[in-house]
């Protein structure tokens, strides 16, 4: 199970589309998110859905703003941060790392990007995988957008929690809207001297130590490894994996520091530690938790299973979540041929129309055939979009006249012809 692939591994990803809004957006009085309490760099007043032409943020995801699932003590989120927060506590001693829940999620591209030196022709930074404002304001796509402000601002053990956003395909564990935490330690000269030891394998020794205990903290005596992996933002990189029902699960990003970031903050004579990882995921896992969407329902047949304190460390004797019965799925398939020239259609770009027509009634999007036809020079894709509701039966009126709306929208805004 991958939960947030990795997007800086090089594994290649969907090309660059132009995923262009119509050009009169709809209007959503105020358009301004409910908890806009922490102004770092973009201000809260900031229209998230705007005319712009890079402007790709739909009604759906504007919703989810401000939401702060991971803010809510007795929600499955709220409940793996305070428990990862204790952790810190209970290792470094009480509040030496500062944890900070409330940061604005409208950042620069300078601070999702270049701030931590993601390259400027990256596949992250397109439309395809990211949503823009404008074209210099985008929904963060990870928690380390944060990294410089916090250092410029004088933080130097912090943890960064808040919800992110990327495009992505639809499936059981992904969802456009996921929360991260990051975590970021800065040492002294002081510190590795002392240590008699070398700077970087100070902090990658420390870094490695303090992810193993919360692993263990999290998961309990778990089988674990260290991979490997490349972010721009650290050299060393590394993954932590852990075995957990019999396979290998990633389940944090990791490493040391560039330089480049601490000299831009003033710090070059410091080293520094940092990691980020995906509270969905962690709490798919040690509660047992089916689908993505249902950190978003509000049933309380979900709500009620869940209690500020009650995650035991290591999960021993833990209350996992008992699924209620499922609503049956409702199975829609789509053929179409591809547009000839462009690159209008992307599958991420058709799961951002299935999901705004559809919202969270979208369980899965997937391609179930494909085939060139050499003659016509024309590809054909079939999809399968299953309809489902976590809290009700859906009526068949109801699923037509959604996949109605999905195969015109396809027609008018991905360029594709029906079969
Ligand atoms: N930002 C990375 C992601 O979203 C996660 C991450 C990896 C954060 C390594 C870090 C780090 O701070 O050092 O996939």
């Amino acid at each position: 199970m991958r939960l947030e692939p990795n997007p800086f591994s090089g594994k290649k990803r969907a090309p660059y589309p132009q995923h262009r809004r119509s050009p009169t957006p709809p209007t959503l009085a105020p358009k301004v998110p409910p908890d806009p309490s922490f102004p770092y760099f973009i201000h809260p007043h900031t229209d998230v859905i705007t005319s712009d032409p890079h402007n790709n943020v739909t009604d759906h995801i504007f919703e989810k703003i401000g939401y702060n699932l991971h803010k809510r003590p007795d929600h499955p989120l709220g409940i793996i941060k305070s428990v990862i927060e204790s952790y810190f506590d209970e290792k470094y001693g009480q509040d030496t790392f500062t944890s900070y829940d409330s940061l604005y999620p409208v950042v620069s591209t300078f601070a999702n990007f270049d701030s931590v030196l993601v390259p400027p022709d990256h596949v992250s930074r397109s439309q395809n995988d990211t949503y823009y404002v404008d074209e210099d304001t985008v929904l963060r796509c990870h928690t380390s957008a944060h990294q410089l402000e916090m250092l410029k601002d004088g933080a130097r053990k912090f943890l960064v929690t808040g919800d992110v956003y990327r495009r992505d395909s639809i499936d059981a564990t992904h969802f456009p809207v996921f929360h991260q935490m990051e975590g970021f330690r800065v040492f002294e000269q002081a510190e590795w001297e002392e240590a008699g030891k070398d700077s970087v394998d100070l902090a990658a020794a420390e870094l490695k130590d303090c992810l193993e205990g919360l692993a263990k903290h999290l998961f309990g005596d778990v089988e674990m490894r260290w991979v490997d992996a490349y972010f721009p933002f650290t050299e060393p990189s590394f993954e932590l994996e852990i075995f957990f029902k019999g396979e290998w699960l990633e389940v944090l990003g990791c490493g040391v520091t560039e330089m480049k970031i601490l000299e831009e903050a003033g710090l070059q004579d410091k080293r520094a530690w940092a990691f980020g990882l995906g509270l969905e995921r962690l709490a798919m896992v040690l509660f047992d938790i089916p689908d993505i969407r249902l950190f978003w329902s509000d049933d309380k047949r979900f709500s009620k299973q869940f209690k500020e304190g009650m995650f035991k460390a290591g999960g021993v004797d833990m209350q996992k979540f008992k699924p209620y019965s499922k609503f049956p799925p409702c199975l829609k398939d789509v053929s179409f041929w591809l547009p000839k020239e462009g690159d209008s259609f992307t599958e991420n770009n058709l799961c951002e129309v299935v999901r705004d027509v559809a919202g969270s009634l979208v369980e899965e999007v997937k391609l179930i055939d494909e085939f060139e036809n050499k003659k016509k020079g024309l590809t054909s894709n079939c999809y399968r979009i299953v309809y489902r509701s976590m809290e009700r039966s859906l009526t068949d009126d109801e699923i037509n006249s959604l996949q109605e709306r999905v195969r015109d929208d396809m027609v008018s805004k991905l360029g594709v012809e029906l079969r």
